[in-house]
């Protein structure tokens, strides 16, 4: 099967290159492909729509992952274009030439398609109702997907960390190397989510459609891991399994602080806990235990060091 993979050098993309060659012939393609790429590798500017036509056309997928996404959430709301050419748009044409050539798509969203103001954890039939542009492109992206017709799984996700690329977990680690004293809020809960363990539920949905005979589903899934935690305590555990591994001498000097003492151009939800029971039942996809994801992580990021 030929496999074209978007955003292949982002946190998720990162994960998935592996996993989705054990599966197929893989395109890889990102906006600036790593210099160590290999030929499979191509640079792909999303927002050139006649190029993707001809890749398309090209590569012949019969599977699409679209890991590539516009995921600056206060930038996004100065650079509206952009962020809905590429959380929107772009799926958009994805889903469309798939429908068209039968083929497959695997997509990402977010839980910042929902206001937050929620009390349980958000069910796929909860009436989203995004805070910020990244939240509505990326439900626009959602919806785009949906209205093609195409065979698809969105899955949506939330606060992603791996041991490379941008994201909370290095940028608390770089500013406790540092010496800084840190104000984290504690007003905003949500599930912080590897990126390894998105990339093998994925997996686990392809490995599924892929099997003769089963029941192939299609539709918005939500994945994310099996704890719900402030961001304050999210830096805490951080720091903790940092202090443990030798990465860090001492714990930096960490307080809780409330989302209005900490002003953002981009409103976030305040409750972000995703329900996980449609994939669970639909492809025995389980959440993964947030503990010892974070210990992986760590433990990767001092082999690094
Ligand atoms: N990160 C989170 O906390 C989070 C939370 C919920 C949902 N999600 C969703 O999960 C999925 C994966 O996110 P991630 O954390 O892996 O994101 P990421 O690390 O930011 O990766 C996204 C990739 O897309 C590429 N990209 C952006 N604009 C492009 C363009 N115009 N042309 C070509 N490539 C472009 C990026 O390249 P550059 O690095 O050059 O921009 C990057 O390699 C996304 O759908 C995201 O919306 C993420």
């Amino acid at each position: 099967m030929n496999i074209l993979l978007t955003g292949a050098a982002g946190q998720l993309g990162t994960e998935l290159l592996p996993l989705l060659s054990a599966r197929g012939r893989v395109t890889a393609t990102d906006r600036s492909p790593p210099a160590t790429a290999v030929k499979s590798w191509l640079e792909l500017d999303i927002s050139d729509g006649g190029k993707l036509e001809l890749l398309l056309n090209s590569v012949r997928p019969g599977l699409i992952v679209n890991a590539a996404a516009y995921t600056a959430v206060d930038q996004a709301e100065t650079d509206v274009r952009t962020a809905y050419g590429v959380n929107a748009e772009f799926p958009g044409r994805l889903a469309h030439w798939a429908k068209q050539n039968d083929a497959r798509l695997v997509h990402f969203s977010t839980d910042y398609v929902f206001d937050g103001t929620a009390s349980h954890p958000y069910l796929e039939t909860d009436e989203p109702d995004p805070q910020n542009v990244y939240g509505q492109s990326k439900l626009e992206g959602e919806r785009a997907i949906e209205s093609s017709g195409c065979r698809h799984a969105t899955l949506r996700t939330s606060w992603v960390y791996s041991s490379h690329g941008k994201n909370f977990v290095l940028s608390m680690l770089e500013l406790a190397r540092r010496g800084i004293a840190l104000k984290v809020v504690d007003d905003q809960q949500g599930c912080p989510t590897w990126a390894r363990n998105l990339a093998l539920a994925s997996d686990k949905v392809i490995e599924q459609w892929q099997t003769p005979g089963a029941d192939h589903r299609s539709g918005l899934f939500h994945y994310c891991d099996d704890r719900t935690l402030s961001w304050y305590d999210f830096a805490h555990a951080v720091f903790s399994y940092a202090v443990k591994t030798g990465l860090l001498n001492c714990e930096p000097d960490l307080a809780a602080v409330p989302s209005s003492g900490f002003p953002q151009p981009a409103p976030r939800p305040k409750w972000s806990v995703l329900d996980t029971r449609r994939i669970e039942t639909a492809f025995d996809i389980h959440p993964a235990s947030f503990n010892r994801s974070l210990k992986t992580v760590i433990d990767e990021v001092s082999t690094r060091a």
